[in-house]
Parts: C-alpha cells; sequence; structure tokens
C-alpha cells in the first residue's frame, strides 16, 4: 500500500468542487487517511513549492496558492502516487486528458485544481509536511 498527498487547489474550494474531486478519488480506489482545511501563508506556501523557486511562474503559483483555503489530504492505495497523477492530468488542463480533474475543472496552468505528489519519495515528505508527527503514528 502506497501514500500520496492531494491538494484541493484554491479554485476548486471556491468552486465548490471538494466533494467532487473527493468523489473522483474515492472512486478510483484511494482512500481518505487523513484531511484538513487551511489557508497557506506565503511562507509555506514557497517552501512547498520550492523546487519551482526562480521559475517564470513561480510568483503567480504562489499569490494564487495563498489566495484563499485549500484542502490538504492524505491518501493511501495501491500505486497511490501514479494513480493520482493519472486521474489528475497533466499540469496544462487543455494538454490533459478529458476525463481528468485538471481537464474537466481546471481554468488555467496555474489555476488547475489539484495537486498532487509526484512520487513516493516526496509523498512522504509532503504529508510530513502537512500532518507532521501525526503522520507517522498510523
Ligand atoms: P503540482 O505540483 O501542483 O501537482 O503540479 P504538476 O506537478 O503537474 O506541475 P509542476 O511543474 O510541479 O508545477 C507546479 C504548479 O505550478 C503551476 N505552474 N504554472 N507555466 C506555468 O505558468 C506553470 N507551470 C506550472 C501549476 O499550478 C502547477 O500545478
Ligand atoms: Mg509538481
Amino acid at each position: 500500500m502506497e501514500e500520496t498527498l492531494l491538494i484541493i487547489k484554491p479554485d476548486g474550494v471556491q468552486r465548490n468542487l471538494v466533494g467532487e474531486v473527493l468523489r473522483i478519488v474515492e472512486s478510483n480506489g484511494l482512500q481518505i487517511v487523513n484531511i484538513k482545511m487551511l489557508k497557506l501563508s506565503r511562507e509555506k506556501a514557497e517552501e512547498f513549492y520550492s523546487v519551482h523557486k526562480g521559475k517564470s511562474f513561480f510568483e503567480r503559483l504562489i499569490n494564487f496558492m495563498v489566495s484563499g483555503p485549500v484542502v490538504v489530504v492524505r491518501l493511501k492505495g495501491k500505486n497511490a502516487v501514479s494513480k493520482l497523477r493519472k486521474i489528475m492530468g497533466r499540469t496544462d488542463p487543455n494538454e490533459a486528458e478529458p476525463g481528468t480533474i485538471r481537464r474537466m475543472y481546471g481554468l488555467d496552468v496555474t489555476r488547475n485544481t489539484v495537486h498532487g505528489s509526484d512520487n513516493p519519495e516526496h509523498a512522504k515528505k509532503e504529508i510530513h509536511f502537512f500532518f507532521g508527527e501525526e503522520a507517522w503514528e498510523r
């Protein structure tokens, strides 16, 4: 069993898509282990996306991620990381396959509704980032 981290981004929360995203995720066999809503500080958002520091879209990304509350979800399931990435679709909603969350709900390459960890190692770090010590308890 593998774990991954999903974030429903501000555009998703703002447009009442929390239930819809969770429905899709759960119906694809991923189980919710933990969940919470929070508003990212600029500092936290920059730390979370630190791999993108210096890129042209970094400021835009951070401004967007702090623009409203997000829902962070710890998920588990078989091949959870790749499964979530698959049902999310590609970063740019216009390039995402039909039926994926980003294709159906993403607004543009920044406001693309969801984040999913890109590998199991990062998933562990990201789960710890948001759920702290409780991430190790289960
Ligand atoms: P994520 O980390 O949010 O799951 O997205 P991802 O792996 O598909 O894409 P990544 O390259 O990690 O980019 C992180 C987020 O930055 C925004 N972005 N904007 N060209 C652009 O303007 C651009 N490229 C990326 C998106 O919000 C993307 O999800
Ligand atoms: Mg990424």
